[in-house]
């Protein structure tokens, strides 16, 4: 038998990828989590420059026409970047900053995923206007070339994503759900400035540090660094912060643990086991009881370091990130499930009262995992010099 080992057997094979990646990543996404991906790209690029005032993401659904439109005025795309819109993997070359952005397919998987035709149109600073469309013919075509076409100029710094023919139709209750949804997961960036509107309406914010001080059952806090990867000396800050509610909602579950990434809320009132339910005692079933114990965790670095899904939308429990923090979850859910329990019987008195304090710090739980991540040696695009980030903010 030949022996097939040998290299002469091999020629070299083409790795290009088909366009059917797109069905296969676009799978798994709900509204909601589509949405926020090209909500995450334009919030990025307001925080890479600076958190300039007056940016402002404007959504549009329209539901009669079932039409979906992002638009926002952060910055725009450079003419010669316009290729990150489209080639998937591609991202940013900044990687100094602690962003959202990282994967580098979340705004085209996301756009595809909504609808079968896609225009997205970019004027960066002053400059002039482009175009690209994603068509069912680029789709089905196994050219990955794309064509930019100029357009007459829209605003400056703008970015606008147009989906039709939407793969999935939506109601008006989708929009409520959306709304809550972005009310939830902007609420770091809406508090600092950055804009963001459903069909007009500004959204507001909605957020979960509404602890009650009971006395000697303050709220917690455990603020530390891990640092989750042998090859990256890179850390992420970690708080993880407990204490009884004052905004129990019964029939909204509204409790169990919440995470944000980089200021960005990317799963609340989980209640598994992988924070403690079901596995200590205290903590035990979610149960009514329990329901005034809520954690925050919150992460912030390296975007490369996070332990989140891709599409953002939940935590991956196996990664080294979550599990060096997992022990000081693990705690404070167990210590203020138990204490909810103990004041079920008079919650207005023993809790809902005592509406001002402070958060006491706390150590964390020592980790005893030995895991850690392994970042492939992937290329990113070089990473600008000082000088030419300058050059491209101004
Ligand atoms: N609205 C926008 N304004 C400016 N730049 C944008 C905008 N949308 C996308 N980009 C650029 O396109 C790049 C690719 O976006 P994409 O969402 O596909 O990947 P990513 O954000 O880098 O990573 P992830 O997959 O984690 O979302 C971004 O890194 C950014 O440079
Ligand atoms: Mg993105």
């Amino acid at each position: 038998m030949a022996d097939v080992s040998r290299k002469e057997f091999f020629d070299r094979i083409d790795g290009t990828p088909q366009k059917r990646m797109f069905l296969s990543i676009m799978a798994d996404y709900d509204l909601p989590t589509a949405i926020c991906e090209l909500v995450d790209n334009a919030i990025d690029h307001w925080m890479s420059t600076g958190k300039p005032s007056g940016t402002i993401i404007r959504l549009f659904l329209d539901t009669e026409r079932q039409l979906i439109a992002v638009r926002d005025n952060a910055g725009g795309v450079p003419v010669d970047q316009l290729r990150l819109l489209i080639a998937p993997g591609a991202t940013r070359p900044l990687d100094a900053e602690n962003l959202i952005g990282n994967f580098g397919v979340g705004g085209k998987r996301a756009s595809v995923a909504l609808g079968e035709h896609v225009v997205i149109s970019s004027r960066n600073k002053q400059r002039d206007s482009f175009q690209i469309e994603i068509t069912r013919d680029w789709l089905a075509d196994e050219d990955w070339k794309i064509d930019v076409n100029q357009i007459p100029n829209i605003d400056p710094n703008t970015t606008n994503v147009r989906i039709s023919e939407v793969r999935q139709n939506f109601t008006q209750t989708d929009l409520d759900d959306l709304y809550q949804h972005l009310e939830a997961t902007y609420a770091v960036f809406i508090q600092q400035g950055c804009e963001l509107h459903l069909n007009g309406r500004p959204v507001g914010v909605t957020v979960y540090d509404n602890w009650a001080f009971p006395p000697d059952y303050s709220p917690k806090q455990m603020a530390f660094e891990i640092r989750p990867s042998d090859s990256d000396s890179r850390s992420l800050k970690v708080k993880v912060t407990g204490g009884l509610i004052r905004d129990r909602i019964p029939e909204a579950d509204n409790y169990g643990v919440y995470f944000y990434c980089n200021g960005r809320l990317i799963l609340r009132e989980l209640k598994t086991r992988e924070v403690g339910y079901f596995i200590t005692a205290e903590a035990g079933v979610p149960h009514p009881d329990g329901s005034l114990c809520r954690v925050i965790v919150e992460l912030d670095g390296p975007a490369e370091l996070m332990p989140w899904n891709s599409s953002k939308n939940g935590i991956s429990f196996s990664h080294p990130a979550f599990l060096q923090v997992r022990p000081s979850i693990i705690e404070l859910v167990t210590y203020f499930s138990e204490l909810s329990r103990r004041f079920k019987g008079d919650r207005q008195g023993h809790v809902y009262q005592h509406d001002a304090g402070t958060v006491e710090p706390m150590s964390p739980t020592p980790s005893t995992t030995k895991k850690r991540l392994v970042l492939p040696p992937v290329k990113r695009d070089p990473k600008l010099s000082y000088s030419q980030r300058m050059l491209q903010l101004n």
